[in-house]
């Protein structure tokens, strides 16, 4: 790690997770751009630092000098006419080609970027060869595979698996392997990043509401009757709990959905007496439509099963519910994970601890924004992790 200060730029800038990492590793951030506004305004107030806009339309030689690059960029499947017709660039037209521009300008020493999962599979692969070439061509040493990282690995309760992509300026040096032992992961436990009830001001507004509550304990009932010698691993559909209809031409879905509906006919054959009744009342409950009147059970098979229990999420496929050790990846649409044993959902603040940004971080007070934003971030911790390796 350098001793002196040493200057990058935040592209794609969100909310700063990139910031909060490497200025906690000494840095100085010399220029930001992101093109969503109400990002841009809380970046500012809580660094200081107004970003700029699209990236499409800066000029690299409007950035200022700086060491290291950081980016977490949208993930966009490049063109494969590039390759086809001989194009010496198939990265024109995404964002990843402005990313290079600017590395081809200022050749800093340093580059970090961050994306999604799938990039390392995207497009059968291609989108990673073509990420990877190019950025060696422009003169960086870089792992031949990206290394994936979740929040989990080191006991923050979120997972979110992510790429990262380290690239070292070839005069400078190579990226030493990196080595994780995942056999080594620890449990996680939520309650690390729970705030108490008693401190959230406006707490009402979290509560499951009272109809929604009665649908969680007639799930409940659903669940704790059912005889199973397992709990169901496919999803519940309610609207198949029913006989075959033996006018329906169920070759008509594709296997996988044709296979739900057998299972969920086998269900309700196994257990008819049970569901009929269950049913009838179920549908007295006006919140029990569409993916509510679905269940994805994905917690394990336990003694009894209780949704309360448990960490949920209300999805348009169906109510998931999750084992309660870890929170599914925040993600920038609202589908805001309840917590079952507190009969609540997520506040802002806690998907802030979920993202290892520090209590005095300054969220967007709209609330849907500040969700959103958290959903979009990079988790700070594991940029620590990533940025020491590349610059140690
Ligand atoms: C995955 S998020 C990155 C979040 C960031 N790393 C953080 O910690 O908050 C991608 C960001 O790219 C921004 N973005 C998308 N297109 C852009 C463009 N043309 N110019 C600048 N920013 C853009 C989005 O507004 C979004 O905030």
């Amino acid at each position: 790690m350098p001793k002196k200060k040493y200057k990058y730029i935040d592209l794609f800038a969100g909310i700063g997770g990139f910031h909060q990492a490497m200025d906690a590793l000494g840095g100085k951030c010399v220029f930001a751009c992101d093109i969503d506004e109400d990002c841009r305004k809380t970046y500012e107030v809580n660094y200081g630092l107004k970003p700029a806009g699209d990236i499409t339309k800066i000029d690299a030689h409007d950035i200022p000098e700086h060491d290291v690059l950081c980016a977490g960029f949208p993930c966009q499947a490049f063109s494969k006419a590039g390759k086809r017709l001989g194009f010496d660039d198939e990265t024109k037209g995404t964002l990843f080609f402005d990313i290079c521009r600017i590395l081809e300008y200022h050749k800093p020493k340093y580059a970090l970027l961050e994306n999604v999962r799938n990039l390392a599979s995207h497009d059968h692969g291609n989108t990673w060869r073509v990420i990877h070439d190019r950025l060696e061509k422009l003169g960086y040493n870089l792992l031949s595979e990206p290394v994936i990282f979740s929040p989990h690995y080191i006991g923050i309760p979120q997972h979110r698996e992510r790429v990262y992509i380290m690239c070292v300026r070839k005069d400078i040096g190579e990226v030493a392997p990196f080595e994780f032992d995942k056999r080594k992961i620890k449990p996680c436990s939520i309650e690390d990043i729970l705030q108490n009830d008693s401190d959230i001001p406006n707490i009402e507004e979290y509560r499951v509401p009272k109809e929604m509550e009665q649908l969680i304990d007639l799930w409940n009932e659903f669940l704790q009757n059912i005889k199973v010698d397992k709990l169901p691993g496919f999803p519940i559909w309610t609207d198949r709990l029913c006989e075959l209809n033996k006018n329906e031409d169920l070759s008509q879905y594709p296997s996988w959905k044709q296979n739900f509906i057998h299972k969920n006919n086998e269900l309700y054959r196994n257990n008819k007496k049970f569901i009929d009744k269950w049913l009838v009342r179920a549908k007295k409950n006006p919140l029990f439509f569409g993916a509510k009147a679905k269940l994805e059970w994905q917690a394990g098979n336990v003694d009894i099963p209780n949704i309360w229990n448990q960490i949920f999420q209300l999805r348009p496929s169906g109510i998931r519910v999750k084992m309660n050790s870890f929170f599914p990846a925040l993600v920038a649409i609202v589908q805001t994970s309840i917590i079952g044993s507190r009969r609540r959902y997520l506040t802002p603040r806690e998907c802030a601890r979920l993202q290892s940004f520090p209590d005095t971080f300054k969220y967007d007070i709209k609330q849907a924004q500040a969700y959103k934003q958290f959903g979009n971030a990079v988790n700070v911790d594991c940029v620590k992790i990533f940025a020491k390796h590349l610059l140690k």
